[in-house]
């Protein structure tokens, strides 16, 4: 298969999927949208109302921030990759629960390996925890790192920054280095992951 047929079978399998009780309040899955050949792939939590209505991911207040943050950098939507660890909008904007986030995993998958992108940024906690269990947020966000075999540059979720006022600036700034930690995605090393402690499913403030 070719990655765009990779991309349209999985966004067909999570309409109907019933791998999670995500799947009961579902009105659209949200599989994630952009081009196969994408080079920056943009990880987030999973779909909020208006994800939920509309099929599309970050078309909300939070989406209109990350608009906002992408056209700093000059980089369209239409040429990066946009997708969540879990499909199906948790309810009431509710932590999705590990086993949600595992069961999902198998779509989220798919779509890195078909995409094959540069550069993977993790919009929040839930997705930066694929790749860096344990990692502290506040630690390293707008640091680029190797793990797992992909350069993944942690930030914050863009809804964050609407709760929290003051971490506005700190997004802002950390998209302004990405196109340079971009440059330089190659020589980055790859990081020792500590494997995860049971139960350490990250904590987590309301971010809607
Ligand atoms: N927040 C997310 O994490 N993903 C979306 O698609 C929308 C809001
Ligand atoms: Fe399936 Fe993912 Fe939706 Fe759960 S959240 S029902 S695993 S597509």
């Amino acid at each position: 298969m070719t990655p765009e047929e990779v991309l349209a079978q999985v966004a067909a399998e999570v309409q109907a999927c019933q791998k999670c009780e995500l799947h009961y309040a579902r009105k659209y899955g949200v599989p994630g949208y952009g081009p196969p050949g994408a080079e920056i792939m943009f990880i987030g939590e999973g779909p909020g109302f208006h994800e939920n209505e509309q099929g599309k991911p970050f078309v909300g207040a939070a989406g209109r921030f990350l608009d906002e943050l992408l056209d700093s950098i000059e980089l369209k939507r239409s040429e990066v990759f946009i997708g969540n660890v879990v499909k199906c909008r948790p309810p009431g904007n509710r932590d999705p629960k590990p086993e949600e986030l595992v069961a999902c995993d198998f779509y989220l998958e798919r779509q890195i390996q078909a995409i094959n992108p540069r550069v993977i940024v993790t919009l929040g906690r839930f997705s930066m925890s694929k790749f860096i269990p344990n990692a502290k947020i506040s630690d390293v966000h707008g640091m680029a790192m190797r793990a797992k075999g992909r350069l993944v540059i942690p930030m914050y979720h863009p809804a964050a920054a609407l709760h929290q006022p003051s971490l506005r600036a700190t997004v802002a700034a950390d998209f302004a280095n990405l196109p340079h930690l971009i440059a330089t995605a190659e020589s980055v090393p790859e990081i020792e992951v500590e494997p995860p402690e049971e139960k350490s499913a990250p904590q987590q403030l309301s971010l809607f």
